[in-house]
């Protein structure tokens, strides 16, 4: 595994970007990105567009998926992740809306629509580059420790510890929804390369445990030590209890 480790997370955010665009760049055709929310991709995010804007890096071919929604929160509503990747990311870049697909959170069949999702991201060839932030608890996408290591699209449970991570985002507490959509680990694991990122102190032990601890679901993110392209790009606070070497 890749493990960079950079000043802050305006520096994560700039090396994240340089490793997609490099591979946007490279590849013919439709490129697929799969894409988190949250606060630590938003350094990333603002680097893309910049690329975009001044480099001219071309989300035209683009098709995004991302990894989860909150369960009863529609597009509109301003916690939703449609609106973040709308508003984060999608408004100020040419990538084709139309090829933007975030889990639907008001899906009535929702096992129907996760099969569906799945399908989708097999039918234009796989994830090209998936990018991952992790919680506290070391879950990637919503899947909380425990979480099959093989687990496809589906709707999950948050635990209690999610749900005060993202309390800030909310009026009160109880407005945070107790469920969501997300891609499974399985699913993440079929991107052919995937960047994970992490910023602060309060990723420390989640950061440590993934990637010097046992591939177990008890820390969902450790599975990525499986995978044949993974790359971790975190601020120093984040890496602060790896005792390994890692590049800078
Ligand atoms: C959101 C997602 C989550 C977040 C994680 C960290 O799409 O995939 O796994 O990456 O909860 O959230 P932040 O970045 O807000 O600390």
């Amino acid at each position: 595994m890749r493990v960079i480790v950079v000043k802050d997370k305006m520096e994560m955010g700039k090396r994240a970007a340089a490793l997609i665009a490099e591979d946007m760049r490279k590849k013919r055709g439709p490129y697929v990105l799969g894409l988190a929310t949250g606060s630590t991709p938003i350094p990333l995010y603002q680097e893309l567009i910049r690329l975009h804007k001044s480099e001219g890096l071309d989300f035209s071919t683009c098709i995004s998926f991302n990894l989860d929604e909150y369960v009863g929160l529609s597009g509109d509503h301003d916690q939703s992740y449609r609106y973040f990747m709308n508003t984060q990311l999608f408004d100020h870049v040419n990538i084709n809306k139309k090829n933007t697909f975030v889990p639907d959170g008001m899906a009535k069949d929702v096992e129907a629509f996760c099969e569906q999702y799945e399908a989708m991201i097999d039918d234009v060839g796989g994830i090209d580059y998936q990018v991952l932030g992790i919680g506290a608890n070391g879950h990637i996408g919503f899947n909380e420790p425990g979480s099959s290591l093989g687990s496809l699209t589906r709707i999950k449970t948050l635990t209690e510890r999610t749900i005060s991570d993202n309390a800030r985002f909310f009026a009160r507490k109880e407005d945070v929804p107790t469920l969501a959509i997300t891609m499974g680990i399985g699913t993440i694991f079929k991107a052919r390369k995937a960047v994970l990122l992490a910023n602060g102190a309060g990723k420390a032990d989640a950061i440590k445990a993934s990637l010097e601890g046992p591939v177990a679901s008890f820390c969902p993110a450790s599975a990525l030590q499986l995978h044949r392209w993974a790359t971790y790009v975190v601020d120093e606070a984040a890496a602060a209890k790896l005792t390994l070497n890692h590049e800078t």
